[in-house]
Order: structure tokens, then sequence, then C-alpha cells
């Protein structure tokens, strides 16, 4: 397939139809009207039908026959796939509906439907599927913006993968499947993450992949979306770890939330990346048992490793009143 025949929109002016051909098939078209006037009209199959009742309209000379047109046949697609679904306000704006994806449908129509005649998806390559949704939704809003940078693109995820325009199972975007079935199925591990005793509860949809990732790709690692205020992608939700604190600690502002936490799933409570608070502080804090610095308490001997250092160092995100964390 050559790249204009699948860009919708385009209204190649060499494509206009010859007028003597014109008037052929707008006679033909009658003339079937004519034929179906005083029959049942049929509710098989289009392949079984005869002649399907003529679109309303004669087709314009572009090449495209409008919805209408493509109803009389496939009134199933036209009804459940279409008409109760978001894409239906492309025939509110004005455009052509149908056409707007499957291309003008004139050549299709007139060979009765000859399924070669027109833009069917499954013959296309993910790729060329993605750029056809793209020319669209690329400029629309910056959600779909960067898709085509995505880790998804680049392995050759298209937006069929997630979305179906006429056989979508859930009630929003198209989808599918629902969050997080839909992910797992392409991220085995990471299924595995949020089966874990501590995880942020996706399967109860408290929290879904789409919050902190954006499928359609972003502009930082990890398909992640960004705060709108700075950096991170938790502090979207857990804003009160955000700061500015008067005294910060470093490695939160620095190495950011992961540094400590793990994003998905833990067997560590608070989603930690160690099972031991204490080990997770001296992972960067050297035991203090021979610190220099005189007045440093001597329970910060490890010898005692029952105290959690956090029992003291609460404010372990930052603070306003204290340099070591205590409130
Ligand atoms: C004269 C009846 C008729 C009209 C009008 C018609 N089609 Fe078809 N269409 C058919 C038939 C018959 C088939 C082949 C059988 C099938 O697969 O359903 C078909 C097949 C298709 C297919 C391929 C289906 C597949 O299985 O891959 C698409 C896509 C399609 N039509 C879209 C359209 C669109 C869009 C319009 C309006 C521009 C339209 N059709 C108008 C009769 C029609
Ligand atoms: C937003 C783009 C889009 C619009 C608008 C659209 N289609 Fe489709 N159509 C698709 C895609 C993609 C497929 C492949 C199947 C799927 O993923 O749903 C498809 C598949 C089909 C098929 C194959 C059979 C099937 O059910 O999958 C037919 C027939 C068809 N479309 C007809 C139509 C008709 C008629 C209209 C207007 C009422 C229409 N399409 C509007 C994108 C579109
Ligand atoms: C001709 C332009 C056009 C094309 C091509 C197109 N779309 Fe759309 N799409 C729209 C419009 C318009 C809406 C309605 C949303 C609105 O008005 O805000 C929509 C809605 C959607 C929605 C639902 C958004 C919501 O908020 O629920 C999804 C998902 C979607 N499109 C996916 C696709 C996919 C996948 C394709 C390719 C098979 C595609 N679109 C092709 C124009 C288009
Ligand atoms: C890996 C799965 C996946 C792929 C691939 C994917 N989407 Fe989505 N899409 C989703 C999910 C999940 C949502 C709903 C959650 C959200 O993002 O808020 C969504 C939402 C949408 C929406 C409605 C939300 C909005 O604000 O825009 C549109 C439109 C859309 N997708 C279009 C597309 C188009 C076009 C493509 C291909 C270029 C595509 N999607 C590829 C998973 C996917
Ligand atoms: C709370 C926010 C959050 C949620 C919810 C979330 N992720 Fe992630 N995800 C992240 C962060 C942050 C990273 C980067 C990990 C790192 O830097 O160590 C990541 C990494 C990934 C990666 C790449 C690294 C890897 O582990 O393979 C994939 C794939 C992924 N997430 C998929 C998903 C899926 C699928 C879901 C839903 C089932 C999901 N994520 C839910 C924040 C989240
Ligand atoms: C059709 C299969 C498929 C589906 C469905 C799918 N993914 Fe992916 N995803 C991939 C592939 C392939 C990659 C690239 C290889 C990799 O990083 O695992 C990828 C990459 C990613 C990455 C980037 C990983 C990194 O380290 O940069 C994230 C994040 C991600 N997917 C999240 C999601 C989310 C969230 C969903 C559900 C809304 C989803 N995926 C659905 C196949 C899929
Ligand atoms: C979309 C909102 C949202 C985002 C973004 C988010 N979280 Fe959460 N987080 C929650 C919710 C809601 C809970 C409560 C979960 C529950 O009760 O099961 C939670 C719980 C937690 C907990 C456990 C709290 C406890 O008391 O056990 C930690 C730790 C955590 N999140 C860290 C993070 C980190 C790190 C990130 C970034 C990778 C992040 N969150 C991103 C919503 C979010
Ligand atoms: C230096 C390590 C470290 C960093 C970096 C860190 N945390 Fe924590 N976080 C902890 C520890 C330790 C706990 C457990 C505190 C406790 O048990 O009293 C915790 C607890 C939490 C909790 C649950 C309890 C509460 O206070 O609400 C949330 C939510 C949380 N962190 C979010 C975040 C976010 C968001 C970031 C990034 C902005 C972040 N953390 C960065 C170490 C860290
Ligand atoms: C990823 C490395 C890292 C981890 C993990 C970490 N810290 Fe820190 N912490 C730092 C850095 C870097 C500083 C700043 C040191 C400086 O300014 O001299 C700091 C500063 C501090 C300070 C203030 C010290 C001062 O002199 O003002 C305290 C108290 C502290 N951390 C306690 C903890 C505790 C308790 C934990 C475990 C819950 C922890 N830290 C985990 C890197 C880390
Ligand atoms: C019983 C309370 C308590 C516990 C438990 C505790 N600390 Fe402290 N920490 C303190 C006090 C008190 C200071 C000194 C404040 C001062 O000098 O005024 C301090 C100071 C610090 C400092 C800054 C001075 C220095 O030595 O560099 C760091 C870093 C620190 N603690 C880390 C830790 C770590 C890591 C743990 C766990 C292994 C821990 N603390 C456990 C009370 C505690």
């Amino acid at each position: 397939m050559t790249e204009e025949t699948f860009r919708p929109g385009a209204h190649p002016g060499g494509n206009r139809p010859k007028l003597s051909r014109w008037l052929f098939v707008a006679a033909v078209l009658l003339g079937s009207a004519l034929l179906c006037q005083g029959q049942q009209v049929s509710s098989g199959p289009p392949q079984s039908a005869a002649k399907p009742a003529a679109p309303a309209k004669a087709p314009a000379a572009s090449g495209y026959v409008g919805s209408d047109a493509c109803k009389t046949c496939h009134e199933d697609v036209y009804k459940t796939g279409f008409q109760s679904t978001p894409h239906y306000n492309l025939i509110k704006e004005g455009k052509h509906g149908c056409e707007d994806c499957h291309g003008p449908g004139q050549a299709h129509v007139e060979g009765g439907g000859d399924p070669a005649k027109i833009r069917r998806f499954t013959k296309l390559s993910t790729a060329e599927a993605s750029r056809i949704c793209l020319d669209c939704h690329q400029t629309h809003g910056l959600e779909q913006s960067n898709f085509p940078r995505s880790a998804h693109a680049r392995n050759n995820v298209g937006c069929l993968d997630c979305h179906s325009p006429h056989h979508a199972t859930q009630p929003e975007f198209l989808l599918t499947k629902s969050q997080p079935q839909l992910c797992y199925g392409c991220h085995a591990p990471v299924k595995a993450e949020f089966n874990r005793p501590f995880r942020h509860r996706v399967e109860v949809h408290l929290i879904e992949c789409s919050d902190c990732h954006n499928p359609h790709g972003s502009f930082v690692a990890h398909q992640l979306r960004l705060a709108s205020t700075q950096q991170q992608v938790c502090t979207r939700c857990h804003t009160e770890k955000q700061g500015p604190f008067v005294f910060e600690h470093a490695p939160v502002k620095q190495e950011g939330c992961t540094s400590c936490h793990v994003p998905h799933g833990a067997n560590n409570p608070r989603l930690l990346r160690v099972n031991e608070v204490n080990l997770l502080c001296l992972q960067c804090h050297t035991p203090t048992m021979n610190n220099p610095i005189p007045g440093t308490p001597t329970f910060h001997n490890q010898a005692q490793k029952y105290q959690a250092c956090t029992l003291c160092h609460t404010q372990i995100h930052g603070s306003n009143f204290n340099e070591f964390f205590f409130k």
C-alpha cells in the first residue's frame, strides 16, 4: 500500500472520477434503490444481500460516499461500533466518519463491497495503522504527541494492541481490556511485582498504571508521567513529600523517591527497597560507631540493631523544624 492511500483526510485531486463514470454509478445506485422499494429490508449479513439499499447521497467527486452509504451494508458496525462511540463526533463535526479511517469508499461501493478496494486495518502494518490514528490524535492534545518515539512504538506495539474502534470491551477510551490486565498481557514480570504483599493497589483501581505511566510515551525514562510542578511522578499524589523543606533530606530531591522505595510492589512495608529500615539508611550513612562528630548519641552504635532509625528521625522526607528530621 502506498503512502498516499493510507493518509486519511487527504483529498488527492488526481483521484477524481470521470464525470461519465460518476453518472453511471449514480444510475446504478438509483436503480438498485428502486428495486429495493417494496421489498423487505434484509437484515442478513452484507454478503447475503444481493444488492443492498442505495446510499442516501450520491458520491462526492472526491471519492467519498459518506457514512450513511456505509450504513446501508454495514448496519451492525455502524450501530454498535460507531454511533455509540466517541468517533461519532466526527459526523457531528462535519467530517466524513467511516471514511476518515477507512479512506474514500467509492471504489469499494462500486465494486459491490469489494474488500480489496477499501482500507482494511488487518492488512496494514502496525506502524501504518498507528499513523492513521495519529493523523488526528498526535495533535489532539499532548497525550499522544510523543507516541512515535515511545518504547511501545519502537517495539512494534500500536494503537490497536490496546484500543479497538469497533470492538472495545470497556466503557471508556475504547480499550480492548481494562487495566491492569491489558498491560499484564505483555508485562508478566510487572504482574509478579504487583502480587507482592505491599503494593500500589492497581487491582482494585485505587491507582492505575496510567496514573504513573503514559502508555503513549512521555519525555522521560520508562514512559513516566511528570508531576506538573516538578520532576517526580510520585508527588502527583504524595504532595506532602514534595517540600520544599527548610531541611531537605538530600536523596529525596537528588536520587528521588525510588532510591528508597520501589514503585510497584515490595515484600517490605512502605514499599521500601530493603527489609529493614536501618539497612536502608546504612547504605548511605556509615555506621556511626566511630563517628567523629562529638555528641553523637551512643544508640547510633549498630551493636544495638533493634533501634529503628526512623523511631527518632521521623520526618525522613524532610523537615521544616529540625536538621536531623526529628519533627
Ligand atoms: C454495497 C454494499 C456495501 C457498501 C455500501 C459498503 N460496503 Fe463495505 N463491504 C461490503 C461487503 C459485501 C464486504 C465484504 C464482506 C465482509 O467482509 O463483510 C465489505 C467489506 C468491507 C470492509 C472489510 C471487512 C474486513 O473483513 O476486513 C471494510 C473495512 C468495509 N467494507 C468498509 C466500508 C465502508 C467504510 C463503507 C462506506 C464507505 C462501506 N464499506 C460500504 C459491502 C458494502
Ligand atoms: C477511528 C477509525 C475508524 C472509524 C471511524 C471506522 N472504522 Fe471501521 N475499522 C477500524 C479499525 C481499526 C478496524 C479493525 C478492527 C478493530 O480494531 O476494531 C476496523 C474494521 C472495520 C470492519 C471490519 C469488520 C469488523 O467489524 O472489524 C468494517 C466492516 C468496518 N471497519 C466498517 C466501518 C464502518 C461502516 C464505519 C462507519 C460506520 C467505520 N468502519 C468507521 C477503524 C475505524
Ligand atoms: C479523523 C480523525 C480521527 C482519526 C483518524 C481517529 N480518531 Fe480517534 N477520535 C477522534 C475524535 C474527534 C474523537 C472524539 C473525542 C473528542 O471529540 O474529544 C476520538 C476519540 C477517540 C478515543 C476515545 C477518547 C475518549 O476520550 O474516550 C480513542 C481511544 C481513539 N479516538 C482512538 C483512535 C484510534 C485507535 C484510531 C485509529 C484506528 C483513531 N482514534 C483514529 C478523531 C479521530
Ligand atoms: C499500551 C497500550 C496503549 C497503546 C499502544 C495506545 N493506547 Fe491509547 N490509551 C491507553 C490507555 C490505558 C488509555 C486510558 C488511560 C489514560 O491514558 O488515561 C488510553 C487513552 C487514550 C485516549 C483517550 C485519552 C486522552 O486523553 O487522549 C486516546 C484518544 C488514545 N488513547 C489514543 C491512542 C492512539 C491514537 C494510539 C496509537 C497512536 C494509542 N492510544 C495507543 C492505552 C494505549
Ligand atoms: C506508583 C507509580 C507507578 C505505577 C502505579 C506503575 N508504575 Fe511502572 N514504574 C514506575 C516507576 C517509577 C518505574 C521506574 C522504576 C525505577 O526507576 O526503578 C516503573 C517502571 C516500569 C517498567 C519498566 C521497568 C520494569 O520494571 O520492567 C514497566 C514495564 C512498568 N513500570 C509497567 C507498569 C505497569 C504495567 C503498571 C500497572 C500494572 C505499572 N507500571 C504501574 C511507576 C509506576
Ligand atoms: C502488546 C503488548 C503490550 C501491551 C498491551 C503493553 N505493553 Fe508496555 N511494552 C511492550 C513492549 C514490547 C515494550 C518494550 C520492551 C520493554 O521495555 O519491555 C513495552 C514497554 C513499556 C514501558 C517502558 C519500559 C521501559 O523500561 O522503558 C512501560 C512503562 C510500559 N510498557 C507500560 C505499559 C502499560 C502501562 C501498559 C498498559 C496500559 C502496557 N505497557 C501495555 C508491550 C506491551
Ligand atoms: C496516582 C496517585 C499515586 C501516585 C502517582 C503514587 N502513589 Fe503512592 N500511594 C497512592 C495511594 C492511593 C496509596 C495508598 C495505597 C493503599 O492504601 O493501598 C499509596 C501508597 C504508597 C506507599 C505506602 C504507604 C503506606 O502507608 O504503606 C508508599 C511508600 C508510596 N505510595 C510511595 C509512592 C512512590 C515512591 C511513588 C512514585 C513512584 C508513588 N507512591 C506514586 C497513590 C499514589
Ligand atoms: C532516604 C530514603 C527515602 C526517600 C528518598 C523517600 N522515602 Fe518515603 N519513606 C522512607 C522510609 C524509611 C519510610 C518509612 C517511614 C516509617 O516507617 O516511619 C517512608 C515512608 C513513605 C510513605 C508512607 C508513610 C508516610 O510517611 O506517608 C510514603 C507515602 C512515602 N514514603 C513516599 C515517598 C515519596 C513520594 C518520596 C519521594 C518524594 C519518598 N518517599 C522518598 C524513606 C524514603
Ligand atoms: C541514598 C542515600 C541515603 C539514604 C538511603 C539515606 N540517607 Fe540520610 N542523608 C543522605 C545524604 C546525602 C545526606 C546529606 C548529608 C550532608 O549534607 O552532609 C543525608 C542526611 C541525613 C541526616 C541529616 C544529617 C545532618 O548532618 O544534617 C539525617 C539525620 C539522615 N540523613 C538520616 C537518615 C536516615 C534515618 C535514613 C534511613 C531512613 C537515611 N538517612 C537514608 C543520604 C541518604
Ligand atoms: C533514639 C533516637 C535515635 C535513633 C534510633 C537514631 N538516631 Fe540518629 N540521631 C539522633 C540524635 C539525638 C542525633 C544527634 C542530634 C544532635 O547532634 O543534636 C542523631 C544524629 C544523626 C545523624 C547526623 C549526625 C551524624 O552522626 O552524622 C545521622 C546521619 C543519623 N543520626 C542517622 C541515624 C541512622 C542511620 C540511624 C539508624 C541506624 C539513627 N540515626 C538512629 C537520634 C537517633
